[in-house]
């Protein structure tokens, strides 16, 4: 069950000083897990590893778009393995945008909820999202160029850093964060390499002890995104800073508090959110650093030390996977020399909560 409705004012920090931003419950309007009606059974798939991923080698997503019970079993799907993903796709950007508004709104988000505009991967970068030259603010570009640009270490084959430190899910510094993300790589590298992984986060939290799942359930944990507004000032460039899709997404702050442990409301299951990237800057709120350091290290261990609770996928040309941020984390892989462009479409979702009646995965699929 979704939490109460708020109505209380906000304060936001804008590059003109604070705001007043209206808090709106966000909340999902599910009463329960849905149920899969099988419409999607009559096409080929196959699960990729046991708990994560799977794959519809021969579906057309544009064949399916306006099948809005295709599209609900399609949500259903990406909640329960995380990641979907499908080949050589025909999908164009005004498409991907419709099914990345559709899968939400089929699933019970809320109506404030819309499409998330970046605050740096947006259209004043310049980077068309088709070949006609759009540019398009509800598009993340996902671009070697502009991270090589932007992050330079992190994100040259060169690195010296730990490849660990990129495991995360989209956007979680935004007050109202993302249910699904959609990427279609439009341009891959000319060499080899740039996989992506994804992690399951029902899995790392079924790996947890009964007595430590009840200490991580009853935990906040802030996430905290300095580096937009770093590359701005360092670059010069300008963020948007209002209403990224929701009301509450605004300002410079990019903090945000959310429950350690998020349930789905599309299936009900627990899942491991407060863990990763997202909290690299950020924090476990109401514990001394020390004890935050130690749940931070331990809770990005569940993700990068269990490779039997991740998937990783090959990418070829127009090649696009849906997941469910709520539930999986993920992470580029930088080890290419060539360009890499891709097309993000990322919908946003409920306000994260924690419903101490939902079950784990393994509970629900009857393997706990
Ligand atoms: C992302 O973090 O959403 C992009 C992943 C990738 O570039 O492989």
């Amino acid at each position: 069950m979704a939490p109460p409705a708020a109505d209380i004012d906000l304060v936001s920090h804008t590059s003109t000083g604070p705001i007043q931003v209206k808090k709106v419950s966000a909340e999902s309007s599910l009463k329960g897990p849905l149920v899969n009606s099988g419409s999607l059974d009559q096409y080929n798939s196959f699960d990729v590893t046991k708990v994560i991923g799977r794959e519809f080698p021969d579906l057309q997503l544009s064949d399916i778009l306006a099948d809005d019970q295709k599209i609900r079993d399609l949500a259903i799907t990406v909640s329960q393995r995380g990641v979907v993903f499908f080949r050589n796709q025909s999908l164009n950007i005004e498409e991907q945008k419709v099914l990345g508004t559709k899968l939400g709104e089929l699933t019970g988000k809320p109506e404030s909820s819309k499409l998330h505009r970046h605050a740096l991967s947006n259209s004043k970068r310049g980077i068309a999202v088709d070949e006609n030259g759009k540019l398009d603010d509800e598009v993340s570009i996902i671009s070697s160029e502009q991270n090589r640009k932007f992050y330079k270490d992190r994100f040259t084959n060169k690195s010296k850093v730990l490849a660990s430190e990129g495991w995360h899910a989209d956007i979680t510094f935004e007050r109202i964060p993302s249910d699904y993300a959609i990427l279609k790589i439009i341009k891959k590298p000319e060499d080899a390499g740039g996989d992506t992984l994804w992690a399951s986060g029902y899995e790392a939290y079924d790996r947890l002890s009964p007595d430590f799942q009840k200490l991580a359930e009853s935990l906040t944990a802030t996430h905290y995104q300095p580096n937009f507004v770093k590359v701005a000032k360092e670059f010069g460039e300008e963020l948007i800073e209002q209403d990224r899709g929701a009301p509450e997404n605004t300002g410079l702050d990019f903090t945000a508090s959310h429950p350690v442990i998020r349930t789905n409301p599309v299936t009900g299951w627990k899942s491991l959110f407060g863990a990763g990237h997202q909290i690299e800057h950020g924090w476990i709120d109401n514990v001394t650093p020390r004890e935050s350091e130690i749940l931070k290290a331990y809770f990005l261990q569940l993700i990068t030390n269990n490779h039997d609770l991740q998937v990783r996928f090959r990418w070829g040309e127009n090649d696009l996977a849906i997941w469910d941020n709520r539930s999986v984390f993920h992470t580029a892989t930088n080890d290419y020399d060539g360009k890499r462009q891709g097309n993000r479409v990322v919908s946003l979702g409920e306000r994260p909560y924690f419903d101490p009646n939902s079950v784990s995965r393994r509970q629900a699929l009857g393997t706990a």
